[in-house]
């Protein structure tokens, strides 16, 4: 069957990246000239996953007005010929199919995945979560939907850590099948050093069977208090077999201070316009420090 939705949750509060996130959603920060979200919607996009469900919270109306046409500015654009702002901003709102559901309580991952339950119903389906920003040739999800097509399984995304960041991420017990795909015997959400099964870390991006909305039913509140995916997954381990996949690129944890700002100095350098000058310039910064 094929894969055609993406569920979001982005109702986050955003607590790492206080004040900034006080009154913008933290996923509309920018990477350069472009929010995270973008980024992370574009690969969806190259994945062929149109219909993106966002799961919002309370004052995160930015997302909604940023994926919608803003007529006011686009018609401004026109009277002065900027064609090409115009055309960009045309491409933003064409992008995708979306779709917003209300997480009315920030009850964690599970909870969030559960709300967006009757817009999925029967078919596998895709989450992506929009601080891991993934850097890579063959767009992450689509090398994750080739390992669902041959498997027919749900597939977590996969990379390894080190030992004493185990509890910062959904650690699997994993059985090799090939040289980047798992079987996954079991999983732990973020154990410490000792209790963790292995050094593979779940990522933030999933496909799932739709029998995981029933395990999620009955998943009781875990880590922190709140509905854990991975303990739901856990669950369905018992049912059904679920694979583990350590992708090729590199991963940006833009939730994170240190990750955000490595994210824009490499997005940075990239760049047309810029990044000969900024290279320049940053190591003008490092002959300064010598
Ligand atoms: C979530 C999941 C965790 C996963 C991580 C990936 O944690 O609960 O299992 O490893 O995303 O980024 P969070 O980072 O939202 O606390």
């Amino acid at each position: 069957m094929k894969v055609r939705k993406g569920i979001f949750p982005v109702a986050g509060l955003g607590t790492r990246f206080l004040p900034a996130t006080k009154a913008q959603p933290k996923v509309m920060l920018p990477l350069v000239d472009k929010p995270i979200i973008h980024y992370v919607v574009e690969e969806a996009v190259q994945s062929g996953i149109e219909d993106i469900i966002f799961i919002t919270g309370r004052g995160q109306v930015a997302i909604e007005n940023y994926f919608d046409l803003s007529f006011e500015l686009e018609e401004f654009l026109r009277t002065k010929n900027k064609r090409g702002e115009l055309a960009e901003l045309n491409g933003i709102s064409n992008l995708i199919n979306p779709c917003y559901v209300r997480q009315k309580q920030a009850k964690g991952l599970g909870h969030a995945i559960l709300v967006a339950r009757h817009l999925v119903e029967n078919e596998p389906f895709t989450v992506f979560l929009g601080d891991d920003v993934i850097d890579s040739e063959v767009p992450c999800m689509r090398q994750m939907l080739e390992v669902f097509e041959r498997y027919h399984c749900s597939v977590v995304a996969l990379q390894r850590v080190a030992k004493n960041q185990t509890s910062s991420y959904g650690i699997v017990q994993p059985r090799q099948i090939d040289e980047r795909v798992f079987q996954v015997l079991d999983m732990v959400e973020k154990p410490s050093p000792d209790e963790a099964p292995s050094d593979l870390a779940i990522i933030g991006r999933y496909i799932l069977t739709p029998e995981i909305f029933r395990e999620l039913d009955e998943t009781t509140p875990g880590k922190g208090g709140e509905i854990q995916l991975t303990d739901a997954i856990r669950r369905l381990l018992r049912r059904q077999a679920v694979y583990g996949f350590i992708f090729e690129g590199t991963r940006h944890d833009t939730g994170d201070k240190l990750g955000f700002l490595k994210a824009t100095v490499e997005y940075a350098l990239r760049r047309e316009e810029i990044g000969k000058e900024f290279r320049e310039y940053l190591r003008s910064l490092q002959l300064r420090d010598q």
